[in-house]
């Protein structure tokens, strides 16, 4: 028996990188997965992958930042697998600019994507697990540990030069989870944040040109790093390297697992060592 059979897991930003390893990650130890991403393509590959391995999941595409989102990934969850256990919100990129050059519409993209979707993801979540930690115990029945983990960064701990918008909301989730923490210890729910250093994705990958861009929403965003900042960066990691998106999920997963029952309200840095 797996350590998460039979649990329901959301994962936002799941179509690829972190949060696609996250989704095959929990499936692996036996959870359903309700897989969002905004790019349809990536979801569908990543059910086909859950699927081949003998797991199960379903899709839920579209914006995390979109206003009838939250309800949406909700009640497919709850019509697919009739319940709610553990919810990641990974869902993110990032648009810098130093604060001088920061335009409303990228603070306002970048609170909505990391911030404000989680909150709204956890508030349509409520009444779903309040009823369902209701019945359970108008049962008689233990009432399971279910699990919430948040994603946040290094730079919302420490800063970082050009993110004055991310760092914010990355911050900020972790005060919605310490929040949460204590509004739903009565539920028997632990809720935490796993704040990544360096892993190693198309966000930070390598780009010599400097011209790598992804598209979304409409905006054309520039990602990747200067790979000689990249190798300085990474030097300056105790572990010597970024991190993969394998043992990023590791980070989740101990969050997730019934290991860690007890452990709430925190914050866990999976960053090769590296601090602020
Ligand atoms: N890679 C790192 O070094 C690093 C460091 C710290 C924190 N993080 C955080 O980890 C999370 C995952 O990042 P990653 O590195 O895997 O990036 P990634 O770009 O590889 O994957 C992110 C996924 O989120 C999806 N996404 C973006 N906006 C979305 C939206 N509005 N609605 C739904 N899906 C959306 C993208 O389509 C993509 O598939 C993010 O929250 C990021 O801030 C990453």
């Amino acid at each position: 028996m797996t350590n998460l059979q039979g649990k329901t897991a959301l994962v936002t930003g799941a179509g690829r990188g972190i949060g696609q390893a996250i989704a095959l990650k929990l499936a692996a130890e036996g959870a359903r997965i309700v897989l969002n991403d905004l790019d349809e393509d990536p979801v569908k590959d990543t059910v086909a992958q859950i699927e081949a391995r003998g797991g199960q999941a379903v899709p839920c595409v579209g914006s995390v930042s979109a206003p009838a989102f939250a309800e949406e990934f909700v009640s497919t969850a709850v019509e697919a697998f009739d319940g709610i256990d553990i919810i990641v919100n990974n869902a993110g990129f990032t648009w810098d600019n130093v604060i001088q050059k920061m335009t409303d519409d990228q603070w306002d993209a970048i609170l909505d994507v990391h911030l404000k979707a989680p909150f709204r993801i956890l508030r349509a979540a409520q009444p779903v697990i309040s009823a369902a930690v209701k019945a359970e115990r108008a049962a008689g029945l233990q009432v399971p540990c279910r699990k919430v983990v948040n994603i946040s960064s290094l730079a919302g701990v420490g800063g970082n030069v050009g993110q004055a918008n991310y760092a914010s909301a990355k911050a900020g989730v972790e005060g919605l989870t310490r929040t949460v923490a204590k509004e739903w210890g009565r539920y028997n729910i632990t809720v935490n944040a796993v704040a990544y250093g360096m892993i190693h994705t198309r966000l930070t990958a390598a780009s010599a040109d400097g011209d790598s861009t992804i598209s979304i929403q409409g905006n054309d965003i520039k990602i990747g790093m200067n790979p000689e900042l990249l190798e300085q960066m990474e030097r300056s990691i105790p572990l010597g390297r970024a991190g993969t998106p394998e043992e990023a999920a590791g980070a989740v997963y101990l969050l997730c697992s019934p290991e860690s029952n007890y452990i709430s309200g925190q914050t866990l840095v999976c960053g090769g060592g590296f601090m602020i």
